[in-house]
């Protein structure tokens, strides 16, 4: 009872934050996003009664590991409830082993909880074969969803793809929009903070409803990733790029008025968005989003990628970037990683 997993993060282009019900974590609205190619785990998981305890460790890109204490923090806690829910669908009563590996390095504030959390559902249902949720990549991303980061279950399905949003746990289940070969565009994701972030996005998602400005945000979110998916299907660029920059600035503008303020912004994200306005000011086809964090995402057209790199690597505040396409969703491989 064995399986592999890799998966990919992604950006979201119209973001999640704040939840309608924070025990099945819906969405307030529908969010959509493209699969990122170098930014990605690799989980292999066996259920064998040969195991005394469950056990996770994540491999950093260095192999260095770091065993996780699965009774201590929300997200390892999540970890437990998802592995005890998997049991439960499969009637297999067996502990399990946990092997993550991350693409890109460990707790460098680029969000890995999309490509591991996606990872470890799929690699969960494969590995105790109920055909059910594991041949149905709907329900595989109504079960990311629960495991506590709907962000996460984007990354099930290829390409560009969207998280719906429905008053329901059966409602609110990820769809492609296109596949990966759809559309040329990158995401330079730039790293200026390679620090781990001070406020996680689960606590965020839980105080977003005290913000002023949220419901406001609600209101200003209807119609919207309708245009957003009709633009990544028509492949137009500027209009993609004005809402979903739009959306970026709107989002933060929820989280630094929330109570506490989540303030994920730094000088570097500033010396990032200053420069982009005036790349963009120049014509260029470049617009900056960002999740719960300082580091932009930076999504440039196949023409002035090379221009816009050799611009942000001039920067100050830059420590360094990596270079994504749009990637394939969650696949099942052959090597095991034990
Ligand atoms: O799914 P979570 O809890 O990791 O929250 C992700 C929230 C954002 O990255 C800020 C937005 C998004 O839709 O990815």
């Amino acid at each position: 009872m064995k399986a592999t997993v890799k998966s990919p993060a992604n950006i979201a282009f119209i973001k999640y934050w704040g939840r309608l019900d924070h025990d099945i974590y819906l969405p307030l609205s529908t969010t959509n996003s493209m699969n990122l190619s170098e930014c990605y785990a690799t989980t292999t998981i066996e259920f064998h009664d040969s195991f005394q305890q469950d056990s996770v460790t994540i491999l950093d890109q260095n192999d260095k590991e770091n065993e996780i204490d699965l009774t201590k923090g929300h997200k390892n806690i999540m970890l437990k409830k998802t592995l005890d829910r998997v049991r439960e669908k499969s009637e297999v009563d067996l502990n399990a082993k946990i092997v993550s590996k991350l693409s890109f390095p460990l707790g460098t504030g680029i969000a890995s909880s999309a490509a591991g959390l996606s990872a470890f559902v799929v690699a969960a249902y494969e590995a105790v074969d109920c055909s059910s949720v594991s041949q149905d990549p709907q329900e595989l991303s109504r079960e990311v969803r629960l495991s506590g980061s709907p962000s996460a279950a984007r990354s099930v399905m290829d390409g560009f793809t969207e998280l719906l949003f429905g008053e329901t746990h059966e409602t609110s289940y990820v769809r492609e929009i296109a596949d990966e070969n759809h559309w040329d565009i990158y995401d330079i994701t730039v790293v200026v903070n390679s620090a781990e972030k001070k406020i996680s996005s689960s606590q965020g998602h839980e105080g977003a409803s005290s913000s002023p400005f949220y419901n406001a945000r609600i209101e200003y979110l209807k119609g919207i990733p309708e245009k957003v998916r009709t633009a990544i299907l028509d492949k137009d660029f500027s209009t993609l790029a004005k809402f979903s920059q739009a959306d970026a600035i709107n989002m933060h503008g929820v989280m630094m008025t929330q109570d506490p303020a989540a303030i994920y912004f730094n000088a570097g994200s500033f010396e990032v968005i200053t420069k982009v306005l005036e790349l963009q000011d120049q014509g260029m086809e470049v617009f900056f989003t960002f999740d719960a964090g300082a580091n932009p995402h930076l999504i440039v057209t196949e023409k002035d990628k090379k221009a816009l790199i050799d611009i942000i690597n001039s920067l100050n505040l830059v420590e360094f970037y990596i270079e994504n396409k749009p990637a394939k969703g969650t696949q099942i491989i052959d090597s095991h990683l034990f």
